[in-house]
């Protein structure tokens, strides 16, 4: 971690103005390592629902368990930790410009042949005139997702939803579309 610090203060320096401008790999290899634990706990707390009480079990446990898992992982790593993605489930998870922007290049790029699996956008943004590290990475859909987020829902799953997310337009995806991305961010200075 101080290592990751210092690393960045002399590129920093070295680089002046340029460094804005720049990916910086020790932030992007960080910013994967917090995506794989967060994934990793939000897959087995749904695995381990559905297992319990099948996909109905599982979203009333993903209502309350998703935002608290991102609030964690807020708190322990010291970034902004979040899903997002074009069609929301939960309003709560809606983009901001710069997170709509590359979602849209998301599909952009996956419709120009690029692998959704290592689809990414890292960037040195300013808000509200201080430097912030942002990452993104695309969430493909897979078979277990479609449960809950694809076109042929169960009965009593179409109920739960319409039950807990009144708005809800995260369904009908296919197998490897881009259901969302996991949104990053850490300030700077
Ligand atoms: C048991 C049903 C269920 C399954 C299976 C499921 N999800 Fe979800 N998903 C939900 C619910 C419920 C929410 C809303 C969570 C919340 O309230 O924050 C959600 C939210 C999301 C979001 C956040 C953006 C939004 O629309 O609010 C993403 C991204 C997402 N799911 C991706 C996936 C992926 C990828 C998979 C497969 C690995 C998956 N989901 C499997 C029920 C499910």
């Amino acid at each position: 971690m101080k290592r990751t610090i210092v690393a960045l203060m002399v590129s920093g320096i070295a680089f002046g103005s340029a460094f804005a401008s720049q990916d910086n790999a020790a932030n992007v290899a960080e910013a994967k390592t917090i995506i794989k634990a967060f994934f990793e706990q939000l897959k087995g707390e749904l695995e381990a629902s559905m297992k319990v009480g099948g996909p109905v079990n599982a979203i009333k446990n993903c209502q309350l368990k998703a935002p608290s898992i991102a609030y964690d992982m807020s708190a322990r790593s010291g970034w902004s930790v979040g899903r997002t993605s074009l069609k929301l489930r939960n309003p709560a998870n809606t983009p901001d410009d710069w997170e709509l922007a590359v979602l849209k290049s998301f599909e952009e790029r996956k419709s120009a042949g690029e692998d959704p699996q290592t689809i990414a956008k890292a960037e040195v943004v300013e808000r509200n005139g201080k430097s912030e590290f942002r990452f993104m990475k695309a969430i493909p859909t897979a078979e277990l997702c479609l449960n809950c987020h694809g076109s042929e829902l169960k009965p009593e799953v179409v109920e739960a939803l319409d039950t807990h997310y009144v708005a809800d337009k995260a369904r009908g995806y296919k197998l490897g579309d881009i259901r969302g991305a996991f949104t990053l961010s850490k300030p700077l200075e």
